[in-house]
């Protein structure tokens, strides 16, 4: 038996989604939330930057857009403060980051404990931070991807809801990386926060537990690495370790 409770109930949630970029991510989980009908609505897009091109996306959604310019505030604690008064008075249940290009201070993310999620773009908890593309590419792994966090004060380190997962390929860069791994973020970020404003996201021993979903719907792969995997595991002799550490 569980000892843990829904983070959030299924009740219809408000939810602010904060930008700083291009916010493609702000607009497919706007545009899922609102084609399927979810028990949500977003109440407010904020983005940190005045130049950010997501604001112009945002507005041709029709979506209420604000700009709090993190500039124009002489302190971290002064901008979160601003920005936790603005969500409030919005009376928002869930807070979504997408491309929000801020470290938040230990008030915001304890004020909204357990509603506020991010969307990181790495497998985490490798690459937490910036440049994760090239970081990638730099250790040579053959994997790479995106994942949907909790937010918890350590940067990029908060109880895992979802991960995407792609090849990393012969000849990438860090923009081909980057496009590959962002086309499945716009599956992966409407994908959990579906989970969390359903009210099925619980936390269990410092892990995330979704009700009703199983694991496999927690991760979402990449059409070229499913379909070669696929084609291994119908076709050739995967050996065991058994095999392999014979001489
Ligand atoms: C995404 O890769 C996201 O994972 C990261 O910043 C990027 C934002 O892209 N946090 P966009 O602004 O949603 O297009």
């Amino acid at each position: 038996m569980l000892d843990s409770r829904p983070l959030m109930q299924q009740q219809a949630t408000k939810l602010a989604i904060l930008i700083s970029g291009h916010g493609s991510n702000m607009a497919s989980l706007a545009a899922t939330c609102r084609d399927e009908h979810w028990p949500a609505q977003v109440a407010v897009v904020i983005a940190s930057r005045p130049d950010a091109p997501g604001i112009a996306r945002a507005r041709a959604l029709g979506l209420p857009v604000e700009t709090l310019a993190s500039s124009a505030f002489a302190s971290r604690e002064a901008f979160d403060a601003a920005l936790i008064e603005r969500l409030d008075a919005l009376e928002v249940g869930l807070v979504v980051l997408a491309g929000f290009m801020r470290i938040l201070t230990d008030r915001f993310v304890q004020h909204f404990a357990g509603r506020l999620i991010n969307i990181h773009p790495s497998l985490l908890p490798a690459f937490a931070g910036l440049d994760t593309h090239a970081r990638a590419l730099a250790a040579g792994v053959r994997l790479h991807g995106a994942t949907v966090h909790l937010v918890t004060p350590e940067l990029d380190h908060g109880p895992i809801i979802a991960q995407a997962v792609v090849p990393v390929l012969e000849g990438d860069d860090a923009a081909t990386l980057a496009e590959r791994v962002l086309r499945l973020e716009h599956t992966l970020l409407p994908r959990a926060v579906r989970w969390m404003v359903e009210g099925r996201v619980r936390l269990h021993q410092g892990r995330v537990l979704v009700d009703g979903i199983d694991d496999a719907q927690r991760l979402i792969v990449d059409n070229a690495l499913s379909a070669e995997f696929g084609q291994r595991a119908a076709g050739a002799h995967v050996g065991t370790f058994a095999d392999q550490a014979r001489p």
